[in-house]
């Protein structure tokens, strides 16, 4: 007879064995092995759904096996699954076209779109484009928590050094600059002014070119560009005051330093609008954009550029090629992705689940000293966990068992047996960085909060 614990842990001795775990994040001791998926839940063997409140690090933001983007794929595979890239293919073309008008009713800029696989290759492909757009300057400014990626010119502009440790250094990782995380700012302070003390501190480094970035003989700085995720993703969901990038972006028009964003984890209506930026009224120079342009379902990525950075007399043809880039079956469905976003009004959609949600998370925070924080914009939400004495001191250990308890599936939801999916951010790793799917139920919010009180319940009584 088929025996199931027997198999699993056949599979784990040879992953043991013969998996590097370096392409993992082994977050978890026992990671467990799902065996299916649907809407906002993923089940084990047992067949025991395990809510997912992170969609796969907001890969899968219109749900597991949405039958419109997967019917796209099989489409896609039934008439042109492969074409080499140095041909054309329709959806390629009309994807990056949907994209390029898009941004160009909303940053009010011609450009165009380039493809790579991952988001880290997409990064590396915006480091190319700026380095050639400023005549090969290649110093960077990122943020203190940020997070692009874990290739070589991607892990040089992410703030953690742990990324880069074993590795020395392949060129200049980025001057890494505060970010306005108003938890854990100076105290006494509104959101908005610690975001004006954050724009002040910087513009404070071309006041004299002592400060080491701006010659002002000739009126120019050192650094290329600044690279932002508007909202941090895996530096914990921290939300910065809505009038911070405009001080920020007059900063850097003042003194020709690029803007990229990267919104390959709260793009695609992860915070109510297409865009994260587009909440704060800055004009990007290169967005970087992957995930869930898929909804998972194709490692495909890209970017979208200025006209006059990446015209093909100035980025030519083959300077980032790969043979996957805008591959057939990616392009296909990241085309039905950005039809169902034009047709559907996820602004509204989103913008009421994460209100209720984000008052879901509240109450939570009413009833449990160990949460320090919570926030949200659309469905990007956060909890901060910390010791319950003073509610700030962070609590990795907490949440870590908080994780391993959701994982584990013995939780329960109106009788029935249920799991909890869900990730871990934050400068302090004590952050849970909830990104459930966009096309959550109300039903599902209320289950998500009873689950995530729970938990609380369970962990605070292990002590
Ligand atoms: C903001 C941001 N940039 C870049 C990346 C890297 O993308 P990928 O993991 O697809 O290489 C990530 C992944 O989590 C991300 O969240």
């Amino acid at each position: 007879m088929f025996d199931a614990e027997l198999e699993e842990d056949r599979l784990r001795a040879l992953e043991n064995e013969y998996c590097s775990f370096g392409d993992t994040v082994h977050y978890v001791d026992r990671p467990p092995i799902f065996t299916g998926c649907d809407g906002s839940y993923m089940f084990d063997r047992d067949g025991t759904p395990y809510l997912d409140l992170q969609m796969w690090y907001s890969a899968v933001n219109f749900g597991y096996r949405n039958e419109r983007l997967n019917n796209a794929v099989k489409r896609q595979l039934d008439t042109l699954p492969q074409v080499a890239s140095q041909y054309l293919h329709r959806e390629k073309i009309e994807l990056a076209a949907m994209i390029a008008q898009d941004a160009e009713r909303k940053f009010g800029r011609k450009g165009r779109v380039h493809f790579n696989v991952g988001g880290a290759q997409a990064i590396e492909d915006s480091l190319k484009l700026v380095r050639n757009h400023t005549g090969g300057k290649s110093l960077m400014f990122a943020f203190e928590g940020g997070y692009h990626g874990r290739t070589l010119g991607a892990s040089a502009i992410t703030s953690s050094y742990r990324y880069r440790r074993r590795y020395g250094h392949f060129g200049e990782r980025a001057q890494f600059i505060e970010f306005p995380y108003h938890f854990r700012g100076p105290k006494g302070m509104s959101k908005e002014e610690y975001g004006e003390l954050c724009v002040a501190k910087f513009a404070r480094l071309f006041e004299t070119e002592y400060n080491g970035v701006w010659d002002p003989k000739v009126g120019q700085a050192e650094y290329a560009a600044f690279y932002v995720e508007p909202i941090q993703g895996t530096g914990g969901y921290v939300i910065p005051p809505m009038n911070f990038f405009t001080g920020l972006k007059k900063v850097l028009d003042d003194h020709g330093i690029l803007l990229v964003v990267d919104e390959i984890q709260m793009g695609f209506f992860r915070t109510g609008k297409m865009w994260s930026i587009e909440h704060f009224g800055v004009q990007p120079d290169v967005l970087v954009f992957g995930k869930a342009f898929t909804n998972g379902l194709n490692p495909l990525s890209g970017l979208w550029a200025r006209e006059e950075m990446i015209t093909p007399q100035k980025f030519p043809a083959g300077s980032t090629h790969s043979t996957f880039n805008s591959n057939p079956m990616g392009t296909g469905v990241a085309l039905e992705a950005m039809r169902m976003m034009a047709e559907t009004d996820y602004e509204s959609m989103v913008k009421a689940k994460g209100a209720k949600f984000l008052d879901g998370i509240r109450w939570l925070q009413s009833r449990h000293k160990q949460i320090g924080d919570v926030d949200g914009l659309g469905l990007a939400l956060r909890i901060e966990v910390c010791k319950a004495e003073d509610s700030f001191t962070p609590d990795k250990a907490f949440v870590d068992k908080m994780v391993d308890i959701g994982l584990a599936g013995d939780l329960e939801y109106k009788g029935q047996k249920r799991g909890l999916v869900l990730d871990i951010g934050g400068y302090y790793k004590n952050v849970i960085t909830l990104a459930p799917s966009l096309h959550i139920s109300e039903g599902e919010i209320d289950e998500a909060i009873e689950l995530l009180d729970q938990l609380f319940v369970r962990v605070a009584k292990q002590g």
